[in-house]
């Protein structure tokens, strides 16, 4: 199996992984690589121990909208993460991820916006196609930003198109349901596989008047379940459920065929979405109550940065593993010639 180096483009051999789910990173593996050599002889030295110990995956195949809704009858519970580039997206991909989002939420995440309103096309284009060069076997579903579909049925299928040509996409995600059926219907016409979203809506926090929980009384539990048949029968290959009470999220599973992907929705959905930064704890903003922190990278960061500060300040930093040597002869010759320069640099006459 071939792979790319990640810091010089090298091709290196690389060892096949036959298993879906790749193995935690451990010492022992990292030391076996660095053994192995399983860099390329560059002299930026792009050996094991620059990728850190990681194993990519290099011989899945790839994920499809239908391999996930077909996850539903054989009752294995689906895994989808957001990304938004091209370092996450291949982490979370060599993890074994079922699926990556490309979520709109990167404008609060990504760029600091308070909400996902001011997202635009080329925002998600640029984003999904830096992550469907890091998910190798991952299904790429890139969200369709506000007010790129909400216009007509037109713009909703052309700007479908876009985001698989530009963004390399492999299905879409938007948010809506009854009043949405039509414009999913005419995207998967166009042979676009399309997730739904519905409860919490986040594109509609204006009309909410803000981030809560949806379907809490008889009748907007019964629109969220008006809104999941919709979005079966317009034809999405799965349904987002988002901030919805786990008893109803769990009874609307059961009346669909396809599969439903909660977040903040407990656990009988038929999978599970997470924002990266909200389970690793590097967006320090908002934390819903759904969410788990798996780990703590935000505080390994800071701290790395601290460390990265204060080496540099007391000269640790880099040291002479971290350097390129330069050779003698070379470095006589340059001294010689620049000689007079020096001197005149250091009596201050220039
Ligand atoms: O934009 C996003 O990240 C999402 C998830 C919260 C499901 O839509």
């Amino acid at each position: 199996m071939f792979d790319y180096c990640i810091l010089c483009d090298h091709v290196v051999k690389y060892k096949m992984r036959i298993n879906r789910r790749a193995p935690a990173f451990s010492a022992e593996s990292a030391e076996k690589d660095k053994d192995a050599g399983t860099g390329n002889g560059s002299d930026i030295g792009c050996a094991g121990k620059r990728r850190g110990g990681i194993e990519w995956r290099t011989n899945m195949k790839k994920i499809t909208a239908a391999d996930l809704a077909a996850m539903k009858k054989s009752g294995e519970k689906i895994t989808m993460v957001t990304s938004y580039d091209y370092s996450t997206a291949r982490l979370a991909d060599s993890a074994g991820i079922e699926s990556i989002l490309v979520g709109d939420s990167l404008g609060m995440v990504m760029l600091g916006y308070s909400d996902t309103i001011s997202v635009t096309m080329e925002d998600m284009i640029h984003h999904c196609a830096a992550v469907s060069r890091g998910a190798q076997n991952a299904l790429v579903v890139c969200d369709m930003p506000f007010m790129s579909y909400q216009t007509s049925v037109y713009d909703a299928v052309k700007n479908a198109g876009r985001l698989m040509k530009e963004g390399r996409a492999g299905a879409v995600k938007l948010e809506g349901g009854v009043d949405f059926a039509g414009h999913i219907r005419a995207i998967v016409k166009a042979s676009i596989p399309v997730c739904g979203h519905i409860g919490l809506t986040p594109q509609s926090v204006n009309a909410f008047g803000g981030f809560k929980v949806q379907g809490k009384t008889i009748k907007t539990a019964q629109r969220l379940i008006d809104d999941a048949l919709a979005v079966e029968e317009a034809g999405a290959f799965a349904v987002v459920l988002e901030c919805v009470p786990a008893e109803l999220a769990e009874y609307v599973s059961g009346l669909l065929s396809i599969p439903t992907i909660g977040i903040g929705a407990g656990a009988g959905c038929g999978g599970q979405v997470l924002v990266y930064q909200d389970m690793l704890s590097m967006y320090g903003d908002f934390t819903p109550k759904f969410v788990k922190r798996f780990a703590d990278v935000g505080s390994v960061m800071k701290n790395a940065f601290g460390e990265y500060i204060k080496e540099v300040k007391d000269g640790s930093f880099p040291a002479e593993q971290n350097t390129f040597k330069a050779d003698a002869a070379v470095m006589d010759e340059i001294k010689k010639l620049y000689s007079g320069k020096q001197r005149a640099l250091s009596e201050g006459v220039e």
